[in-house]
């Protein structure tokens, strides 16, 4: 079965055709720039793009960076304030005239990797992080997925932990791996902590950077990268909307 992925991000808004029985990219992913702002009409104006370029009919599961339930975005920590109480699911609906799921991104990022990533078959509690410009997170109970999980906004040293240890962050104060993974281990630390999980998957930015980290962080729990990089965003989205 294939759906439409669309990856909605800070800077780009990313988008393919998925084949979610094999989580295969049935076509080369097109990427079109955020609109300056990223206001919700104009970031709907460019999924329609996206869709308009795969000549999409069918349906679509859009990932974006916002707390979404039954289709409305309720946050926007790192977009534009006018997502907050929109019904998002039927603006991008109207502009695309086709069917759309939405999700959080790092919820959809999850999905992807408990399917065909790191997290394949992996039973017990599982945390996925996504480190980019934000920290987005994902928590799975042997599988299944609790949604809207906003773990980035955990406070540690009295700020909020994406304020500390992003991708954004480390490149912004152009700190070390040593000292961005001390960071983020008071992270892992402060999740483990709470929910002892079984497993840690980093994905976003830094993963495909993991031989640079790695040594750097410190906690009981197994953490390895995510294993579907780039993709597991589009993916994930498309997953979404055949749930
Ligand atoms: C948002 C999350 C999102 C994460 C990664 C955070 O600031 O609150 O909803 O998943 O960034 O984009």
């Amino acid at each position: 079965m294939s759906i439409l992925g669309i990856d909605v991000g800070g800077s780009g808004i990313k988008g393919a055709p998925v084949d979610i029985d094999s989580g295969r990219l049935l076509d080369d992913r097109l990427r079109i720039e955020t609109p300056e702002g990223g206001r919700p009409d104009d970031v709907a104006e460019v999924i329609a793009r996206l869709a308009e370029h795969f000549d999409w009919q069918g349906a679509i599961g859009c990932a974006l960076p916002a707390v979404v339930k039954h289709g409305v975005t309720l946050t926007a920590a790192n977009i534009h304030q006018d997502w907050i109480g929109r019904d998002a699911g039927a603006m991008i609906a109207d502009a695309t005239q086709c069917p759309v799921t939405l999700i959080n991104d790092a919820d959809g990022a999850g999905l992807a990797e408990m399917r065909f990533g790191a997290g394949r078959d992996q039973p017990g509690t599982v945390i996925v992080l996504t480190v980019g410009t934000g920290i987005g997170s994902a928590i799975f109970v042997d599988g299944r997925l609790v949604p809207n999980t906003e773990f980035g906004h955990l406070e540690i040293r009295g700020k909020e932990a994406e304020h500390r240890a992003s991708d954004q962050v480390r490149k912004a104060k152009d700190l070390s791996w040593s000292r961005w993974g001390e960071r983020f281990s008071e992270v892992l630390q402060r999740l483990e902590a709470l929910f002892w999980p079984d497993l840690f998957i980093i994905g976003g930015g830094v993963s495909k950077k993991h031989d640079r980290w790695a040594e750097h962080v410190s906690v009981d729990t197994r953490v390895v990268p995510a294993g579907l990089l780039n993709e597991a965003g589009i993916v994930g989205a498309a997953m979404a909307a055949r749930r």
